[in-house]
């Protein structure tokens, strides 16, 4: 069996969302210690809907795939729901990763996390 799914293959080659958002209202960037990738997120929210998203990271393959999944999940939908949104969610969507890369699906929400949180503050709500 492929160590890695179709789709996870397909993220990583032709990620979706990739660059910066230059009026984002909404910033994170978190890293993983052990490994040393680090992820950043952008996000342009309006009337409380994920208009725009885009990241940039500089990590493997699977931080990669799961970023690029991720903004796929919360394209166009309400704060409220991307708040929702697990690394379980996100490696279901890529029809999973390895064990031991999971923790690269981990990143994904946690940049997501972090960059509403950063909206929030910015918007003081
Ligand atoms: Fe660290 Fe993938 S190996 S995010």
């Amino acid at each position: 069996m492929a160590l890695y799914s179709e789709k996870v293959m397909d993220h990583f080659r032709n990620p979706r969302n990739v660059g910066v958002i230059e009026d984002a209202n909404g910033i994170g960037e978190v890293g993983n210690a052990k490994c040393g990738d680090i992820m950043k997120m952008y996000l342009k929210i309006e009337d409380d809907i994920i208009q725009d998203v885009k990241f940039e990271t500089f990590g493997c393959g699977s931080a990669i795939a799961s970023s690029s999944m991720a903004t796929e999940l919360i394209k166009g939908k309400p704060v409220s729901e991307a708040m929702q949104l697990t690394n379980k969610a996100v490696a279901e969507a890529l029809d999973g990763l390895p064990a031991y890369k999971m923790h690269c699906s981990v990143l994904a929400e946690e940049a997501i996390q972090s960059a509403l949180e950063d909206y929030h503050k910015r918007t003081g709500k």
